[in-house]
């Protein structure tokens, strides 16, 4: 499968590829600079999403904007744009849907991936409503939910309890009823990599306590707590969280607050039961100790924050981030077995490396691969 493409119109050589380096685990980048040379493609081209410069050799990036929405094919494709400053102009432009979203020359890369994930995530979102009813209710009580409790950016802002109860209970049914490699398989097309992520750890868990016997009812304590497990993330900057590269040691220590962080939000949103806040918690804890917050050793841990270590590495192996392409499933979960024993509970991760290898469900929670 090829990725899809995405156009980058810009003047600054050292700017295009910094784009194309930070979107290359997930899109092909087409750049150039020159605003004809973009519009020539624009006509020839199908394009995923699109970056422009206003400042572009021979016609404004604004010019380009206009013709898109006059073009053929792409002329719903979401366009980012770079600009000096957000003048009236622009922000008509935005109003009347010629630009999606403006951000300023200079952004620092986190902030710049957080602002064109979330533009290309809609984008995704708008694509569910044509999947069936059962799976498009789903994602979008998913999202709804998720976008809930990130619109606080503290750890002291409750949310709706019944809100991660109701994504749970859904997202179990989607299992029962056969409905969850659906599920999966739209979810890869969004942008957002923490929503992607926290859903598909929770349909891992569900999953996985399924077909081990695991009874209804706890079925959906293991969905909300797979769902639940990054909200802490919510505290994280955005040039930390969105950081197109390895973290450096002063990056990893801030990292490493969002699993105190989801057990405070988690704490102060009145209904949530004890088990998802610890599996928030301790999902970072490794059976030797080397794991955080609080190096907790062997017994001191959970058996469902035990299981959510496994769900957690497997998701975040097989995933696309801007920093490294996704890991084929059956290559992750070979990775998995090397870290049973001092990292992981190695009954848990033998069974759970069986069961994802033989229900087929690691390929459905992997993004699409190149062939
Ligand atoms: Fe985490
Ligand atoms: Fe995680």
């Amino acid at each position: 499968m090829q990725r899809a493409k995405i156009l980058v119109a810009c003047q600054d050589r050292s700017a295009r590829q910094r784009l194309a380096e930070t979107f290359r685990f997930r899109y092909q980048t087409v750049a150039v600079d020159d605003g004809w040379l973009a519009l020539h493609l624009v006509n020839t081209t199908a394009f995923e999403a699109m970056v422009i410069a206003e400042r572009l050799d021979s016609l404004s990036g604004l010019d380009v904007a206009v013709s898109v929405r006059e073009s053929g094919r792409n002329a719903h494709v979401p366009i980012m744009l770079v600009a000096r400053a957000i003048t009236p102009v622009i922000r008509e432009m935005i109003e009347r849907g010629v630009v999606d979203r403006c951000v300023a020359e200079g952004v620092e890369t986190g902030a710049f991936l957080f602002e064109f994930n979330s533009m290309c995530g809609e984008r995704a979102e708008r694509a569910w409503a044509a999947l069936d009813a059962d799976v498009s209710r789903v994602l979008g009580t998913a999202r709804r939910t998720y976008s809930h409790v990130f619109a606080a950016s503290t750890a002291d802002v409750p949310f709706d309890a019944k809100l991660l109860d109701e994504v749970a209970r859904q997202l179990v049914g989607a299992i029962v009823d056969g409905r969850i490699s659906a599920v999966m398989q739209a979810l890869q097309g969004h942008d957002d990599y923490t929503f992607v992520h926290s859903l598909s750890v929770a349909a891992v868990l569900a999953f996985f306590g399924r077909q081990i016997g695991i009874r209804e009812g706890d079925l959906c304590l293991m969905a909300q707590a797979g769902f639940a497990h990054d909200f802490g993330k919510r505290v994280m900057p955005h040039a930390v969280l969105y950081k197109p590269g390895p973290l450096d040691t002063a990056q990893m220590v801030v990292i490493r607050r969002h699993a105190a962080a989801a057990g405070q939000i988690l704490r102060c949103s009145p209904g949530i039961p004890a088990e998802v806040i610890n599996v928030a918690e301790r999902h970072h804890e490794r059976l030797d100790g080397t794991g955080y917050p609080n190096g907790l050793v062997g017994a001191q841990i959970d058996d469902l924050s035990a299981v959510a270590a496994i769900g957690d590495v497997f998701s975040a192996l097989v995933d696309n981030r801007c920093y490294k392409p996704g890991y084929a499933p059956e290559e992750a979960l070979r990775m998995l077995g090397d870290m049973a024993g001092p990292h992981l509970e190695p009954n848990y991760v033998k069974t759970f490396t069986q069961v994802m290898h033989d229900t087929g469900f690691a390929s459905w929670v992997a993004p699409p691969r190149e062939a």
